[in-house]
């Protein structure tokens, strides 16, 4: 037992320095970088992340917290970790201009992950590069994928709806390993140049509308806070369970510089505490998440 009852303390994360396979534009200013890493991949499930650094730089110092993407397979084996990244600030603008080759430090798994309790029908919501953890988790309700070791158990739909919102086509990134793992993608772009021409968040209560029971559906959602304030008031309202993916500044990831709280309803006199994010998180119940 970690001694401060967090509910998904590192115990299970692994270091690693690794030589990147490729490193890749996928979309504009978003590159999927793939990391040699068997040990980690082996062990990762859906929604959870890994802190990720370039070896022997000091600039910047911090690893930074990326999401699974997906696992990949060589010559059969399991043998390392997707990332999906947005170019952003300092690592992600120095991680781009790197190719093949590049050692990175990588530690993980890290966090909690999404539930994997079988629903009729899942649907994934996310803005912007809030989609990374997404194509996991759709995989692995659709029977396509099995992640952690021991291998969790499974999660199962039998629908698996991605609608993932984004400021225009260009910045769309992997529709087709979505649509490749047999998830319903539906889009918005903000400008209307692909898809719905407005926010996701109109896909969603589209959807919602057209669902035949609520009560056996779920929303896991991920993306900017505004966007999943509003998903989770729309669920709220529909009455459908939700889990929000929260993406917090992290500094170190295990659990010791609480640089990464968010507010969470408690029983504290206050009615909500501070809990860490990495350790506690990233994926809360909606209704639990004060945004
Ligand atoms: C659990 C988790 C999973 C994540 N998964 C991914 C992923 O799969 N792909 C991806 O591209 N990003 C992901 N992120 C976000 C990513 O870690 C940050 O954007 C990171 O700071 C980028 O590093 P940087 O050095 O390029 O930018 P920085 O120099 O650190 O920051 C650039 C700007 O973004 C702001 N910023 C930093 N972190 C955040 C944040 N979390 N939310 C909002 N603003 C922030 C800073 O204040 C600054 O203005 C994830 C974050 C978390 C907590
Ligand atoms: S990032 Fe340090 S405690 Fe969460």
């Amino acid at each position: 037992m970690n001694p401060l009852n967090a509910a998904c303390y590192a115990d299970r994360a692994i270091w690693c320095r690794a030589p990147v396979v490729e490193n890749l534009v996928i979309a504009e200013s978003t590159f999927r970088v793939r990391i040699p890493c068997p040990e980690l991949a082996r062990r990762i499930i859906p929604g959870q992340f890994v802190m990720l650094r370039l070896a022997e730089r000091s600039d910047p110092l911090l690893a930074r917290p990326f999401a699974l993407y997906d696992t990949y397979r060589d010559a059969g084996e399991l043998a390392g970790i997707d990332v999906v990244y947005l170019v952003k600030g300092r690592f992600t603008t120095a991680m781009s201009r790197c190719g093949a080759g590049t050692e990175v430090e990588i530690w993980g798994p890290l966090g909690n992950g999404f539930s994997s309790r079988p629903v009729e029908h899942l649907i994934m919501v996310a803005g912007g590069i809030g989609q990374t953890p997404f194509l996991a988790l759709g995989a692995e309700f659709l029977g396509r994928k099995r992640f952690g070791e021991p291998e969790r158990e499974r999660g199962t739909a039998r629908r698996v709806t991605f609608c993932y919102g984004a400021r225009r086509s260009s910045m769309l990134a992997g529709l087709d390993d979505f649509r490749n793992q047999g998830i319903d993608v539906r889009v918005a772009t903000d400008d209307g140049s692909a898809g719905h021409h407005g926010f996701v968040t109109d896909l969603l209560r589209q959807l919602l509308e057209g669902e035949v029971s609520l009560a056996q559906a779920r929303i896991a959602c991920c993306g900017p806070e505004p966007m999943m304030a509003a998903v989770a008031r729309i669920a709220k309202e529909a009455g459908v369970a939700c889990e929000l993916s929260l993406e917090t500044p992290m500094a170190c990831g295990i659990g010791v510089c609480f640089t990464c709280v968010a507010r969470i309803r408690t029983d504290h006199a206050e009615g909500w505490d501070y809990k860490r994010t990495c350790v506690e998180g990233p994926v809360f119940d909606a209704t639990q998440v004060l945004l």
